[in-house]
């Protein structure tokens, strides 16, 4: 019978167990974007409570495709190499395999931050990440980005990981070209389903060229929020395209960052948004009390709370071969365990358990605690736009 506490493959790679740590920014790289001391000892501790597989926060490919939260990890110099390896050396200590997530955050930084103007498949402006129109990136672009990711990829192989994530995931570049609700291209980059999953295609097969069987996983949505965003049925037909083009395992998730807590589901972390948020500072503080049932309405999190990409990740998963992983609201061992159990997917992942309990799997499978402490109060989420990551347990 399958068990959570059994051990997994995903590419020939040996999981100590089906439980797996979603990416996560940690705001914990140094200037550079390499990883810190700190960062290093987060990852040790995950490792010691027996997680099955680590995937780094986002590391960007190139400088205009850096995040505008604090400290994040940059994997666009061969000088980041020896940093990457201590991290993965002090990781493999216990065993643990661990994945760089590799991205490029597309539309959703600020010229102000990356010093270049911000670039999309198309001219639309994000609702939250608003202070630029991004430019349309021209071809010559896409090839650039396309050779970035793929070095990326081959530092991260040189640096000691197990293999890398593709982020296809909440918004950000090459989740806006798969996605018909931010990519309004004519060209061969858009319009058809396999003309917007092309810039995916051109890295997996010139990054096969360069790492072979290189483990090469992706993060996609299941799903978006808005009317014109991707939906279940062409994600099956993007599962799919992945699969056909050696993608060795897909971890689903859902919506746009501009969308709200969609990704990251549970409270509304108003307080914290108040704090942190540069269009919040414009607003008079006696003006909150009106500002706040609007927000929420507009970015709150949708229903359910739980689970809630569980029903598209299992679909994926009757559609393909290779390993699927289903994030978002997962935090009760009797659910993961149905999971496995009923092969509705083959690992779980988790984020926001992880912040406040680093030991969770080994506490779960010592039968010491059956649910994640986690109250979803989503103030990690926001705060580690200016601040290292931790857990706030809905308070300031
Ligand atoms: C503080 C924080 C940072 C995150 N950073 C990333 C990231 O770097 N890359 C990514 O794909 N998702 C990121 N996510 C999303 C998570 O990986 C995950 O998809 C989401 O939180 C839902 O899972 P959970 O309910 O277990 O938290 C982040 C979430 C949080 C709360």
């Amino acid at each position: 019978m399958k068990d959570a506490f059994l051990e997994g493959k995903i590419a020939g790679i040996q999981l100590k167990n089906r439980i797996i740590r979603s990416a996560t920014h940690e705001g914990l790289a140094d200037e550079a974007g390499n990883p810190t001391a700190a960062l290093i000892k987060k990852y040790e501790e995950l490792a010691k409570g027996e997680v099955g597989a680590i995937i780094t926060g986002y590391a960007a490919v190139m400088q205009n495709g850096k995040s505008p939260l604090l400290n994040m990890l940059m994997i666009d110099k061969n000088e980041n190499i020896p940093h990457y390896k201590e991290l993965t050396d002090r990781v493999h200590q216990y065993n643990t395999a661990i994945f760089l997530q590799v991205t490029h955050c597309g539309r959703q930084t600020f010229s102000r931050v990356t010093g270049m103007p911000t670039v999309a498949p198309s001219p639309l402006k994000d609702k939250l990440y608003n202070e630029d129109i991004p430019q349309e990136v021209t071809n010559f672009e896409i090839d650039e980005i396309v050779n970035n990711f793929v070095s990326g990829i081959v530092r991260a192989k040189k640096a000691g990981f197990d293999g890398v994530q593709l982020q296809l995931s909440h918004g950000y570049l090459l989740s806006s070209f798969l996605s018909p609700h931010m990519n309004k291209r004519h060209d061969q980059w858009g319009g058809s389903t396999e003309n917007r999953f092309r810039i995916v295609k051109e890295i997996m097969e010139r990054a096969r060229e360069k790492v072979a069987d290189y483990p090469i996983l992706a993060k996609m949505n299941g799903h978006e929020k808005s009317k014109d965003g991707l939906k279940l049925e062409e994600a099956i037909v993007i599962a799919g395209n992945l699969e056909k083009a050696s993608c060795d395992a897909i971890e689903v998730s859902c919506g746009i960052a501009e969308e709200g807590f969609v990704a990251t589901r549970g409270g509304f972390p108003f307080a914290m948004i108040a704090r942190h948020n540069h269009l919040m500072k414009k607003i008079p503080k006696m003006l909150h009390p009106l500002v706040k049932p609007i927000l929420k309405r507009s970015f709150g999190s949708p229903e359910p709370r739980y689970l809630y990409n569980l029903g598209s990740a299992a679909e994926i998963r009757r559609h393909v071969k290779i390993p699927v992983i289903v994030v978002g609201g997962i935090r009760r061992l009797e659910d993961i365990q149905n999971v496995i159990q009923k092969e509705q997917c083959d690992f779980i992942s988790m984020s926001r358990p992880f912040i406040i309990e680093p030991a969770i799997v080994r506490k779960f499978k010592e039968n010491k605690q059956q649910q994640s402490r986690c109250i979803d109060c989503n103030y990690c989420q926001i705060g580690v736009e200016k601040t290292p990551v931790r857990c706030y347990y809905g308070k300031m």
